[in-house]
């Protein structure tokens, strides 16, 4: 499984083939980027702290039974996972008002979401990741409304054994973004990552943000958001 040419880079991971043609070694980098990549730094651990958090998350939705990229952690910064083609969209699903969804509908933050939102938006840095729905995805070819379908109830299931998982270790799930790749079968894998920097995580009790939140508002420094990415990892890995 060693690493052979570098397949692609982007703002926090590097991809690299390997020796095998349906696999992929992924390295996390200690970037730390918001506002499309307009606010970038750098945090000497971030990747591994990532690394380790994605590991922890990828694995449980695999014992799920939700079919993931992820295949195992290799090392501190690295992870073997299935070779996927991507589909160009980011599918954020919202149990809680937060964010953007928060300033376009000027409902409060914090407001709890009954019925599950689930929005999707056409990854394309040129354009600044804009909102779409189903009907602009066909249009642009990027997914057919089967595959859409397949997608989201793949995501209504992460949704549950996300929310399940992470209220046991006193933190709630309040959004958080996924994307899938297909396989050359053409089946649909969960893919990238899910962290503190593409979820909201509040803590259960006191509601302090575990997440690149406070990051995105210049409310924290980088040693404290190493600290938040370690306190997620250390209640990931209490029983
Ligand atoms: P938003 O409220 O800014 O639209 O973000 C919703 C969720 O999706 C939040 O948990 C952060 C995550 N997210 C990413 O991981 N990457 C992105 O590019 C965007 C826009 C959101």
């Amino acid at each position: 499984m060693n690493k052979t040419d570098l397949l692609s880079e982007g703002k926090t991971k590097k991809i690299y083939n390997t020796k095998n043609n349906f696999e992929v070694i992924i390295h996390y980098k200690d970037n730390i980027t918001s506002f499309n990549g307009k606010k970038n730094e750098l945090i000497s651990y971030k990747g591994v702290l990532n690394n380790e958090i994605n590991s922890c998350i990828f694995k449980f939705l695999n014992s799920c039974g939700i079919k993931t990229h992820f295949i195992k952690k290799i090392n501190k910064r690295e992870q073997l996972c299935h070779k996927l083609k991507m589909i160009p969209i980011e599918f954020v699903v919202r149990n809680f008002i937060c964010g953007s969804l928060s300033k376009r509908l000027k409902i409060k933050e914090g407001t709890k979401i009954t019925n599950q939102i689930t929005e999707i938006f056409y990854k394309n840095d040129k354009l600044k990741d804009p909102f779409i729905n189903d009907n602009h995805a066909v249009f642009l070819g990027i997914s057919s409304y089967n595959e859409l379908n397949i997608i989201y109830k793949i995501i209504n299931n992460i949704n549950n054994y996300l929310n399940k998982y992470f209220y046991k270790k006193n933190i709630i799930l309040a959004d958080f973004k996924v994307e899938f790749g297909k396989n050359y079968k053409n089946e649909i894998f969960l893919s990238d990552e899910i962290s503190p920097d593409t979820c909201r995580l509040w803590d259960k009790i006191t509601m302090k943000k575990l997440d690149k939140d406070p990051f995105r508002k210049n409310m924290i420094n980088k040693k404290e958001i190493l600290n938040i990415y370690t306190e997620v990892l250390e209640r990931l890995n209490k029983e």
